[in-house]
């Protein structure tokens, strides 16, 4: 199939595979609240007090817990001296942060927020369903050998370019289950190595990530043993990454940064099929209402979410429908087509989409370590382009002005979200940064 994107000054970029920024058309205030949705703001509520209710076994099941009673938490950093390195401090840039999620424990990405989310919560349903676990018991019940014992019949699957695989994975084999990840020809040979080491079996497809998901959804189909974790669909998923926004916002009050009319947030989020950075995105809708705005940020060969809301079509469009390649080095965002799901609740909260190219990536993965000590993988560092784009392309700045914001700009607060790669091991950092020198 090939599609034509709608006329627009930055198709060219698009189709060249030129970082560009992309603003919705479609973007409109309160669309949160849109009856029509397949999710609601109060699920974002109810997912927290699931991660609250299931704390005490994840503290249990991961002693690295321990310090947070069980909570999953990543940092929220001030850039300080990076921002003068990435030419952000001016004073229409405003505040930036990072959103260490590169450092969340369990599963060292973003990934952990939505896979250890949706296994722990199936392991709930499913002892609960069976009699394992009645009302009133200790959570943590559930991490003992009979558990255990119960929970290995069956197998969690997924489909993965590397990154779910891995929280999944952990999750999984954590609480007893046996676990297979489908994982796509991107997965880097260090996340098959990890999960083979816990006892995860990996089927590497020579094939792209959405061919690896079918695959794993055609193997649980006639298997009723296996239950799997869907990436193009799962709302638990969603709902596990959504419920950062709260945190996020508990992050802010205690540092006195306010969000409002006058003091608008911008959230920069890289995306691979959409379920991290829309639910990211969902839970900071519910949160912050209209005076926060949320940017995916895609390689320039993978802009699915771009091509998608972009193409205004209802049929699910790829990259390769374009004629881009869905290569990059950014392994957890080469994905052609995004979430079907996840593109319906985007249609109207998203506020655009932007591309990077790969040398940027590595450049930005140099500078976040030699600045700030912080260990990314090359998809991580995606958000760093982001109060460029919004300041200064010339699509942001018909964005801002179309907001009545610019003003507002030296008051603004920017969360670049940092998604992955404290997991990543020594010697294949070392191999980033002789990327990163040779690109620069
Ligand atoms: C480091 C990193 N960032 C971002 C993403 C994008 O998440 P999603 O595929 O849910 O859009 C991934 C996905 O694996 C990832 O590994």
């Amino acid at each position: 199939m090939t599609i034509q994107l709608p006329n627009h000054p930055i198709r060219p970029d698009v189709l060249a595979a030129h970082p560009t920024l992309w603003t919705n058309p479609s973007y409109r205030p309160g669309a949160i609240n849109d009856a029509k949705l397949p999710v609601r703001p109060e699920q974002v509520e109810d997912a927290q007090r699931n991660w609250r209710r299931l704390a005490p076994l994840l503290e249990t099941c991961f002693p690295e817990l321990k310090a947070s009673g069980g909570a999953i938490r990543s940092e929220l950093v001030e850039l300080q001296d990076l921002s003068a390195a990435l030419g952000y401090d001016g004073q229409e840039f405003g505040r930036q942060f990072i959103k260490a999620d590169s450092h969340l424990p369990v599963a060292g990405s973003i990934k952990a927020r939505g896979g250890v989310y949706e296994v722990f919560t199936f392991a709930e349903q499913l002892a609960t369903k069976e009699g394992l676990l009645k009302e009133g018991d200790d959570i943590r019940r559930l991490a003992e050998s009979d558990a255990r014992a119960f929970f290995s019949q069956y197998t969690i699957a997924v489909g993965s370019t590397g990154n779910l695989g891995l929280s999944v994975g952990i999750a999984a084999r954590a609480l007893g289950f046996k676990a297979t990840v489908h994982m796509s020809s991107d997965a880097k040979a260090w996340k098959v190595e990890r999960l083979t080491r816990l006892g995860v079996q990996v089927v590497q497809h020579q094939a792209d990530y959405t061919t690896a998901v079918e695959n794993a959804r055609i193997v649980a189909e006639n298997d009723p043993s296996i239950y799997f974790v869907d990436d193009e669909q799962s709302q638990q998923l969603f709902l596990g990454y959504s419920v950062a926004a709260l945190e996020l916002a508990d992050q802010l009050r205690a540092r006195e940064i306010p969000v409002d009319a006058e003091h608008p947030l911008f959230l920069y989020l890289p995306c691979g099929i959409g379920g991290a950075p829309g639910g990211v995105a969902f839970g900071a809708k519910m949160v912050f209402g209209d005076n926060v705005h949320c940017f995916f940020v895609e390689p320039v060969q993978s802009p699915c979410a771009l091509v998608q809301l972009m193409s205004g079509s209802e049929d699910l469009v790829s990259v390769y429908d374009v004629g881009l390649t869905n290569k990059t080095e950014a392994d957890g965002m080469a994905v052609a087509r995004m979430s079907a799901f996840v593109a319906t609740v985007m249609r109207n909260m998203l506020a655009g989409v932007f591309t990077v190219a790969d040398d940027d990536l590595f450049r930005w993965l140099y500078l976040a370590h030699s600045v700030l000590g912080m260990r990314l993988e090359p998809s991580a560092t995606a958000a760093l382009a982001g109060p460029e784009f919004v300041v200064n392309h010339p699509e942001g700045k018909k964005f801002c002005a179309g907001l009545g914001i610019e003003k507002h700009l030296p008051k603004a607060t920017h969360i670049l979200w940092t998604t992955g790669g404290s997991f990543v091991p020594e010697e294949q950092f070392e191999g980033f940064l002789t990327q990163a020198a040779a690109t620069t």
